[in-house]
């Protein structure tokens, strides 16, 4: 056991059951003998820790061409930003994404995925966004559907990441309302909508419409909010029933108290802040005081956070936000899940999926406090 973290749940000499591809049973080894349940197969883990499978609620893994110069503009000390209004950073990759065929596109998510899988995770959230035209957003939205073998994908819709250069940007968000989410809710393409909502992408009134549209449509909503500048983004999410807000760095108090009020999660991306070189800190004090959720992703992109690395994600999180470990290893698995609309992963609890990691460590610590070090013994990922 390890005492100094409450919250967690933890069970000294621990058992997992499992059937079918659900957990029946999960607890201490001595107690299973009080159920029912009679083991047919049994898997030593040799004293080894057994954590649920890591959840990464927030990637935009599926692109193609890469930003390194825009990394060395940056150390230049030209800004997110300067690079976007002129015509580089999320604009560079839809240019390079749109050339790009399924195969393509496919074969270099599928790297970056290994990795993410290779560290324990077996839900990934994928973002479309880099596509920005009906007929380039559908491929993206193919490719990610077709990623999910040997994990669990969750597809979300983000049309509405940045302007595309060819298009009016009332036409734009008109073709977004009434073309694309339409037909994306009727043909199952995607789990959620989300937007970026920033001046260097949408308003809040038009990311209003964007998720009015949405719901209209019977899809959850997730935002990008008040990651570069506070456009109330966070409040704006909460009142349409936000899965979760993520970034956060300029949220205020009110947005805080909607979030909790709407039950949205708080997924803090610290791979972002790290590379953009962000000093304004995430609300972390008020999300505890009013008990939202808490988050930890990756955000994997190619442009604000190249980072191959959950168990990376929740080290930036601790040493930059202050987060707990407590904190980041419920963001990186049940709040994780929960800002996917999911219940049934990302926890070790009767009914849930079997999706686990059992690591070479000797307290649960580990995984968050080591850099660069990845102590997976083996992974279960059950299809069920
Ligand atoms: O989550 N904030 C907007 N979207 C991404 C950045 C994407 C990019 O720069 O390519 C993010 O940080
Ligand atoms: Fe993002």
């Amino acid at each position: 056991m390890d005492p100094a973290l409450p919250g967690l749940g933890l069970v000294d000499r621990g058992m997992v059951a499992e059937t079918g591809g659900r957990i029946v049973y999960a607890g201490p080894e001595c107690d299973i003998a009080a159920t029912e349940i009679v083991a047919t197969e049994t898997v030593d883990c040799e004293n080894r820790w057994i954590s649920p499978g890591l959840v990464d609620c927030h990637t935009h893994l599926v692109f193609a061409g890469d930003r390194a110069g825009e990394f060395e503009a940056r150390l230049d000390g030209v800004s997110y930003e300067e690079i976007a209004r002129a015509g580089g950073g999320i604009a560079a990759t839809v240019n390079a994404t749109r050339a790009a065929s399924e195969a393509e596109l496919t074969q270099g998510a599928r790297a970056r995925l290994q990795a993410l899988l290779d560290e324990g995770v077996t839900t990934v959230e994928v973002k479309s966004g880099y596509g920005l035209s009906a007929a380039a957003e559908y491929k993206l939205l193919r490719v990610i559907r077709g990623l999910g073998r040997g994990v669990d994908i969750a597809c979300t819709f983000l049309g509405a990441h940045a302007l595309p250069p060819d298009i009016r940007r009332e036409d734009y968000v008109a073709l977004l309302c009434e073309e694309m989410i339409p037909r994306i809710a009727a043909e199952g393409l995607a789990d959620a909508v989300d937007g970026f909502c920033e001046g260097i992408a949408f308003s809040p009134e038009e990311i209003e419409k964007v998720f009015t549209a949405a719901r209209a449509h019977g899809l959850r909503v997730k935002l990008h909010a008040d990651q570069l500048s506070n456009l109330h983004g966070a409040a704006l999410a909460a009142r349409f029933g936000a899965l979760s807000a993520d970034h956060l760095e300029y949220t205020d108090e009110d947005g805080v108290r909607a979030m909790a009020a709407a039950g949205t999660v708080a997924v803090l991306l610290p791979g972002a802040f790290y590379t953009l070189r962000e000093t304004k800190q995430p609300p972390v004090a008020a999300l505890r005081a009013h008990g939202v959720n808490i988050a930890v992703s990756t955000d994997l992109n190619p442009g604000t956070s190249p980072l191959n690395s959950l168990l990376l994600a929740a080290n930036m999180a601790a040493t930059q936000f202050r987060l707990t470990v407590t904190e980041c290893l419920l963001g990186i698995t049940r709040n994780a899940a929960l800002a996917l609309g999911r219940t049934d992963t990302g926890v070790l609890r009767a009914g849930a999926k079997c999706h686990l990691a059992i690591w070479n460590i000797e307290r649960p610590a580990e995984l968050v406090y080591q850099i660069g070090c990845n102590p997976l013994h083996q992974r279960i990922w059950s299809a069920v």
